[in-house]
């Protein structure tokens, strides 16, 4: 394949509703892009080169360009998605790759190129759910994606809730975590890290239900059970998070509250009644807070 020369792609990053740690086992997930993007420019040139705000980010590159059997690429990134945040930040810097380097794809297939170049990149054998929400993802909605089939559907979004994200600050890399571990319990049948998925994947259809009915209490307790089942049976939460998590919904107008991605650090997803933003950002006391609105994909 010849991309054109010069080229730009971009791509959002996500936050997943609800359905964590169920992808690589054919779950269902409810994944919703959102407004934080990852750019990328790309020249041809002699060798495979990045200048990029997203550490390591080279060998992402080259296991793309691989992928599309595209020639080597002068490229440079910039990006207002924070990385190792559970916010998708490679996912989504894949996907921008994708759509610059081969804008004709089609937005599944682009999705699970961008798969593939992760789990090659990285050696870990990551879901398929961020590369599509970056794909596919669209405004005003959140994508219910069964992972066994790759089949989806955009659920609206109910009206009258705001999406809040809360940094914890603890970093942390698909790679040295234990990611590849829980994966490997899952699929060799350990049964508290499967009563996890089998609970959260009742959760993601009774979710589902809930926010098509407008029921957005049974929404937030969802999330809270969610949150308990990743830190008491799946056991990828940390203290800090816990602490995030209890603050934020003891806040006057938030819905409910639980980690996202994969753990071990990264980000606390609130779910406020709209309007509540101000009251949620003082009762976090100085912790990072950030709003997003929901967003197309790079293919949508
Ligand atoms: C990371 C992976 C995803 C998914 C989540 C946990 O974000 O990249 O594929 O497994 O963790 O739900």
């Amino acid at each position: 394949m010849t991309p054109a020369s010069p080229w730009l792609g971009r791509a959002p990053g996500r936050v997943n509703l609800i359905g964590e740690h169920v992808d690589y086992a054919g779950g269902r997930v409810l994944p919703c892009a959102i407004d934080r993007f990852v750019t990328a420019r790309g020249d041809r040139a002699e060798r495979w080169s990045m200048e990029s705000e997203i550490e390591g980010g080279t060998p992402y590159l080259t296991a793309l360009g691989h992928e599309l059997g595209v020639g080597p690429q002068r490229v440079q990134v910039t990006a207002n998605l924070p990385a190792g945040a559970g916010l998708a930040s490679s996912a989504a810097l894949l996907v921008a790759l994708a759509r610059g380097l081969a804008p004709g794809l089609e937005g599944a297939r682009a999705a699970l190129i961008g798969q593939r170049a992760e789990q090659r990149a990285t050696g870990v054998m990551v879901g398929a759910m961020d590369h599509f929400a970056s794909a596919l993802g669209r405004r005003g909605h959140a994508m219910l994606l069964d992972c066994s089939t790759f089949e989806y559907r955009q659920v609206p979004l109910p009206e009258g809730i705001a999406i809040a994200i809360v940094d914890s600050g603890l970093r942390r890399q698909v790679s040295s975590s234990e990611y590849g571990l829980r994966r490997q319990e899952v699929l060799s049948g350990d049964a508290r890290r499967v009563r996890h998925v089998e609970s959260e994947n009742a959760r993601v259809t009774a979710f589902v239900a809930a926010m098509e009915s407008g029921d957005l209490k049974a929404m937030g307790e969802l999330l809270g059970l969610s949150h308990a089942s990743l830190r008491d049976d799946f056991e990828v939460s940390r203290p800090e998070l816990d602490q995030i998590v209890t603050r934020a919904t003891a806040s006057a107008g938030c819905l409910g509250a639980r980690l996202i991605g994969a753990g071990f650090g990264g980000s606390v997803l609130a779910l406020l009644e709209a309007g509540a933003e101000a009251r949620f950002e003082a009762h976090l006391e100085g912790r990072p807070v950030q709003f997003c609105q929901s967003a197309d994909g790079a293919f949508a």
